[in-house]
């Protein structure tokens, strides 16, 4: 007899952004820049900014709380591991996963997750794969991100992208036809020079010295965001067994919107079929896909049943992309 396999998806989602927000106005009258530079050039116009005593914790505790308020509080029930992809955890350790773990009392495993800006999605891969072995059965899947604390910002280059925010997913088993159809993973090493921030080292291996804030060559970051989301998402597709024209929404990384743009041309899909929050949010990291997936289900842009190709890029280079057919859940 032919044994059933396992499909793990997502049940349950939340999200949160600080509510302190910053316009590029607000950016101009303290930097030498324009709002007509920033949103011409990246399409952003606001971003929200982690208070003075707001940290990636925080935030993710604030996303679990959405979470709750959509699906009721025993949504977390049976929870047994927290993941917490973030690039700027609240200290080397304990992980942000373990301070998520005791602020809600889970009987969970717990730890965070560093991938640069795909972190989430990579952790969407580790939920499925804990899930569709039997190792976990209900997995919390969270993007947090409070970059603007590692922001320099006297260099306006790189602050001007930045935002802060939380999205958090919950993993389970679920039956067909829906859950993850297809998990692209991908890094190139080599191209850790162009996107890195100092922990506790003084260089990359290649000798790059690490300096002390986030550091972008950004024009050598925009070719790599543009090709890696066309070919991830092929291949995702693929994997999936689908075509373009099944793809309902798309739900790319929001960095740029020209990166944006960028892919879903080349990928040939129509303007509504993309989801963008980056004018709103700006680049919050790890918390960009599963914030963008929380405004695109309030908006009433997904339904069950619906095939949702995910993609991201970021340092390390690293890049993310997935097909999922959302819905099993319980809403
Ligand atoms: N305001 C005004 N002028 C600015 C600003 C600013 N905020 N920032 C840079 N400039 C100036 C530059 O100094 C430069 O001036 P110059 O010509 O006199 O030297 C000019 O604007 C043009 O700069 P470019 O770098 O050529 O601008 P470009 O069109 O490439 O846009 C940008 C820059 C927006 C950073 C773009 O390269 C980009 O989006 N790259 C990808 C970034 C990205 O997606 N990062 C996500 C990483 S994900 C992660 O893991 C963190």
């Amino acid at each position: 007899m032919m044994t059933k396999t396992r499909r793990a998806g997502i049940t349950a989602i939340g999200a949160y952004a600080p509510s302190k927000v910053l316009s590029n106005d607000d950016l101009s009258k303290f930097m030498d820049t324009s709002d007509e530079w920033i949103s011409t050039r990246t399409g952003i116009r606001r971003r929200h900014v982690a208070a003075d005593d707001e940290f990636t914790a925080d935030l993710a505790v604030s996303a679990i709380k959405d979470m709750q308020r959509r699906y009721g509080e025993a949504v977390l029930e049976g929870v047994d591991m927290v993941i917490v992809a973030t690039n700027t955890p609240d200290a080397y350790f304990p992980s942000t996963a373990a301070m998520v773990q005791d602020y809600f009392g889970l009987k969970a495993g717990a730890f965070d997750l560093l991938a640069a800006c795909p972190g989430w999605v990579y952790a969407l891969s580790v939920a499925q794969a804990y899930v569709e072995s039997g190792i976990c059965k209900k997995v919390l899947a969270i993007g947090a991100e409070a970059l603007t604390k590692i922001i320099d910002w006297n260099d306006r280059s790189t602050a001007v992208l930045f935002g802060d925010g939380a999205g958090a997913t919950l993993v389970e088993a679920v039956e067909e036809p829906f859950g993850i159809k297809s998990m692209i993973l991908g890094a190139d090493g080599a191209g850790g020079k162009h996107l890195h921030a100092k922990a506790v080292g003084k260089c990359l291996l290649d000798g790059t010295k690490l300096g002390e804030h986030v550091y972008m060559n950004g024009s050598e970051v925009f070719k790599f965001a543009v090709r890696v989301m066309k070919t991830s998402t092929v291949e995702a597709i693929e994997q999936a067994g689908l075509k373009t024209e099944d793809i309902s929404l798309f739900v790319p990384h929001q960095a740029n919107l020209r990166i944006i743009n960028a892919a879903r041309e080349r990928l040939e899909l129509a303007e509504d079929k993309v989801v963008v929050t980056v004018d709103e949010y700006g680049n919050n990291s790890t918390a960009s896909i599963p914030l963008a997936l929380c405004h695109a289900l309030d908006g009433g842009r997904i339904h069950a049943g619906d095939n949702l190709l995910l993609v991201s890029f970021g340092a390390g280079l690293t890049w993310a992309a997935s097909v999922l057919t959302w819905g099993g859940g319980k809403k």
